[in-house]
């Protein structure tokens, strides 16, 4: 090999795990916090769940408390969940449903039944896009942080829909809501003061996730493409404007497929994961497109390793989750980054609409066909940790550099696995995308989420 080669490749390591995350809190089995005794009898009924079937999904963080979107299984009554991070314990937390136990009810329309993408604005509300159930549309709340919490559903979809995430944006004329659904060619544009909700067609393009360009203009909405490693961009003025058909624009291409989450920072930087792939990259979007490797672990750990977020004090949050086996199976991670998340902005918003409305205008296409679900298992084994790679990195020797090759090359081959080796847990319920992603065809049952 090489050796100028391997001091590059070490170094570029070196600097892809600069950033320092302190682990905030470690926990093998999740816990809750159970509200009033009533309530607490009911809810341990319901608590013989299945400790492997507890997935955090999505996160949003708002001063000290963490928000989680949990997978939603029948079992778990809980599917929005926070959490604080000033807790003087460094093991498991106890998570508290959110807004209380009684808002989260998979059968009632009414309440917050399968927690989705989650966003906090700059007035400290927090938006939680909700798929609703079997017969109940999709949904989407805001719950005030900085006033008691006040939860409001905000608008009830006219469809059913998998949804996956959203990102906001608060301008002068009023905030809008972009939102991505599992896999369909096309996003929903949400006016919180018109009360107006309409489908944005984006030919060609299947998408996934979905993230936004800081405050200044020509503002662009990223979009990540489903089972493709393509990032489009398409443009905000144009969505602003009502139209209904954008033009996605290819930016680059990921090395993985399937990036299921983007996140922005307000200097333009972008961090995106991937289902499967055990690492988080990053591109300066004031350059050309090219990544960089802004966290990894040793091994695949699931196939929906992470959930992060920004908070407005310059902290990147960050849940780590191992599928099966590994322990700890779940870990809190923070850095101070020093940048702050895309939405922060000077001005404040006025005019908060209080109106429920019913979306009727933004009816498209056909129902959604609902799959059951695959494994999200693979090896679970973590070879080495990233202190140990620094520390390695510092003695360049012929055997670390065959050994880092040799890495290299596994982990190539593990990425371009098409499917998981490992057999599918049964009793997991999984989102459609995922089955569609790793081409497992199976009876359409009724529903994704039984
Ligand atoms: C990370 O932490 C180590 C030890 O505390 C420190 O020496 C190093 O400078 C830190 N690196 C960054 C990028 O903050
Ligand atoms: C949006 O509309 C405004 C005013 O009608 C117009 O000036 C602007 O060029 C439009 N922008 C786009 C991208 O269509
Ligand atoms: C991103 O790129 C711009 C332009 O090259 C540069 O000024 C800025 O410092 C870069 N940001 C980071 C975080 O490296
Ligand atoms: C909205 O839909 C709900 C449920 O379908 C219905 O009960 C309610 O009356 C509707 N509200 C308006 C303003 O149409
Ligand atoms: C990404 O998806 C494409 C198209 O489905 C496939 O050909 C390619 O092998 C995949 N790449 C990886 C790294 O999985």
């Amino acid at each position: 090999m090489n050796p100028c080669f391997c001091v590059i490749f070490l170094l570029r390591l070196s600097f892809a795990t600069a950033v320092n995350f302190t682990q905030v809190f470690a926990w093998n089995e999740w816990a809750f916090e159970r509200p009033s005794k009533a309530i607490k009898t009911q809810a341990q009924r319901q608590e013989s769940f299945n400790q492997e079937n507890i997935q955090p999904r999505y996160m949003a963080v708002y001063g000290s408390r963490i928000f989680l979107s949990l997978q939603k299984f029948d079992d778990i009554p809980e599917t929005l969940v926070s959490l604080r991070t000033s807790s003087a314990s460094t093991s498991s937390p106890k998570l508290s449903p959110f807004p209380s136990l009684a808002m989260n009810k998979w059968k009632d329309c009414n309440k917050i039944q399968a927690a989705k993408g989650l966003e906090v604005d700059a007035i400290g509300r927090l938006w939680v896009l909700d798929d609703g159930s079997d017969s109940c549309n999709a949904k989407l709340w805001t719950i005030h942080l900085a006033n008691n919490d006040h939860t409001k559903l905000s608008v009830r979809f006219p469809f059913k829909k998998p949804m996956h995430d959203l990102v906001l944006e608060e301008t002068p004329d009023g905030t809008f809501a972009y939102i991505s659904m599992m896999g369909e060619r096309n996003i929903v544009v949400f006016s919180l003061e018109k009360s107006q909700c309409w489908i944005v067609d984006t030919p060609g393009v299947h998408v996934l996730s979905i993230a936004l360009s800081p405050r200044e203009e020509p503002r662009q909405l990223y979009l990540g493409k489903s089972k493709s490693n393509e990032l489009y961009s398409i443009s905000v003025a144009a969505l602003r404007n009502g139209t209904r058909t954008a033009n996605p624009k290819l930016i680059g291409k990921w090395t993985a497929n399937n990036s299921y989450r983007m996140l922005m920072d307000n200097r333009g930087t972008m961090y995106t994961a991937f289902l499967s792939p055990n690492y988080i990259q990053s591109w300066n979007s004031s350059q050309p497109f090219q990544e960089q490797r802004f966290f990894e672990v040793g091994r695949q750990i699931a196939i929906w390793p992470f959930t992060f977020a920004l908070d407005s004090s310059g902290n990147f949050w960050m849940t780590v989750f191992h599928y099966k086996a590994d322990k700890p199976k779940c870990r809190l991670l923070r850095a101070a980054v020093g940048v702050k998340p895309y939405y922060i902005t000077d001005s404040t918003t006025k005019g908060v609409s209080t109106v429920t409305t019913n979306c009727t205008s933004c009816i498209k296409g056909g129902s959604v066909a609902g799959k059951r679900q695959t494994d999200e298992s693979t090896n679970y084994a973590l070879i080495g940790s990233v202190a140990l790679f620094l520390v390695l990195s510092f003695i360049i020797s012929p055997w670390l550099c065959l050994r880092m090759r040799n890495m290299r090359n596994s982990n190539e081959q593990e990425t371009e696995m098409p499917t998981f080796p490992n057999p599918v847990s049964p009793e997991m319920v999984h989102e459609e995308i995922e089955n569609d992603l790793y081409g497992v065809v199976t009876a359409p049952p009724p529903r994704p989420w039984l």
